[in-house]
């Protein structure tokens, strides 16, 4: 069966961890764990943030509901960790629908597509994580199943080949993805709905931290809340790792209390700076200004000279750095902001270390 085949990914399987600045990609790449899985929000409105694209899903969840027909097929795009899969469930679940859940990369084969198509009952939903890995020789079966709610598979071989056509149940897609640039245009067109998560701001953060440690019945206070949503990089998955590694340092190095300056130290330890930016992010900016007199550089030159994957650079670091201002992204490559160089305390007009005053 599709969904139970486990593969290797190839952009996620970098253990960075050997080298002491592996917290942030490992969080943010490693499968969901039974802890990440308990913090999930179940319903919208245990969901904070992302105003726009929860009015737009509450919207097409009511009109479904009214009309009694299946959810029209939805994309959602955006960074890792901020929520898709958790949205994909909470449409589940706010429509009473069997969320059944497969990843691009898994389904290799128009077959593997049939088996799961087939098996679902009306208004279902199909979540493809990663559907952008999907294979091409697939996704052009994905097409006439999303419009036309029918597949035409060929079976057999050479003079005995035919096609046989499969009617399937209206069920919905819910595709997700870090990379929507690498979607094929015939595919994107067939979502009627494609939303982007964004990062979330720190207070909502805040909120999604004491929620965390509401549920895991962690003491925490104001100061503590704040200063793990200030180091989260805007992304809930970070904070709840945070709230985790937090919560262990404060039982054994403190009173068992998250306070500010328990969680300063926690994050001091995973070597998190005040910004969020970790030991990869500033590799790579002291990468920039360093070797590439600030860019323009390609990522995957910057990729080997880091040491990490071009991939993981551009799904997990890279994005907040640009949404940050200490990069941009231009046809040459990438270039160093000014604030970009001072992030890793260096002048931006000499490139020389900044004397620390
Ligand atoms: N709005 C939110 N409120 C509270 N918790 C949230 C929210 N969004 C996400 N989370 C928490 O963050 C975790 C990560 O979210 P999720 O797995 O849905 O991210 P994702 O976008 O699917 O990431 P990936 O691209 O890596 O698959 C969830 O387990 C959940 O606990
Ligand atoms: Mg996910």
């Amino acid at each position: 069966m599709a969904q139970s085949k486990i593969e290797p990914q190839k952009s996620k399987a970098t253990p960075a961890s050997a080298t002491g600045t592996g917290f942030l990609t490992s969080a943010l790449t490693a499968p969901v764990s039974p802890a990440e899985a308990a913090l999930r929000p179940l319903s919208f409105s245990d969901f904070s943030g992302q105003p726009k694209t929860v009015e737009r899903l509450q919207v097409m969840v009511g009109a479904a509901k009214r009309r009694g027909e299946a959810l029209n097929h939805i994309l959602l795009s955006g960074p890792p960790g901020l929520g898709k899969t958790t949205l994909a469930f909470i449409l589940g679940h706010e429509l009473g629908r069997t969320v059944r859940v497969t990843s691009g990369p898994v389904i290799e084969k128009a077959g593997d597509l049939a088996g799961l198509l087939t098996n679902m009952e009306e208004g279902d939903i199909l979540f493809i994580d990663e559907i952008h890995r999907i294979p091409k020789t697939v996704e052009e079966y994905l097409y006439s199943a999303m419009e036309d709610f029918r597949l035409d598979i060929m079976i057999d071989q050479g003079p005995n080949a035919r096609s046989v056509r499969l009617s399937i149940p209206k069920f919905t897609l819910v595709g997700a993805t870090t990379r929507s640039g690498l979607l094929t245009a015939p595919l994107r067109s067939r979502f009627t709905l494609n939303t982007r998560l964004d990062y979330y701001d720190r207070v909502t953060l805040e909120g999604i931290v004491l929620r965390s440690c509401g549920l895991l019945k962690v003491a925490i206070d104001a100061g503590g809340a704040q200063e793990i949503a200030r180091r989260a990089r805007g992304t809930p998955r970070i904070a709840n790792n945070l709230v985790n590694f937090c919560r262990d340092f404060a039982s054994e190095k403190a009173a068992g209390k998250i306070t500010q300056a328990v969680a300063a130290a926690a994050l001091e330890l995973l070597e998190i700076d005040a910004a969020g930016l970790d030991e990869m992010d500033k590799r790579m900016l002291r990468v920039m200004a360093e070797n590439y007199a600030g860019g323009p550089v390609g990522m995957s030159t910057i990729a080997i000279a880091v040491g990490e994957e071009t991939e993981t650079l551009e799904e997990v670091h890279e994005p907040f750095l640009i949404q940050e201002g200490y990069l941009q992204r231009t046809a040459q490559g990438r270039i160093l902001t000014p604030k970009g160089y001072h992030a890793v305390g260096l002048n931006a007009a000499t490139g020389a270390q900044q004397s620390l005053l």
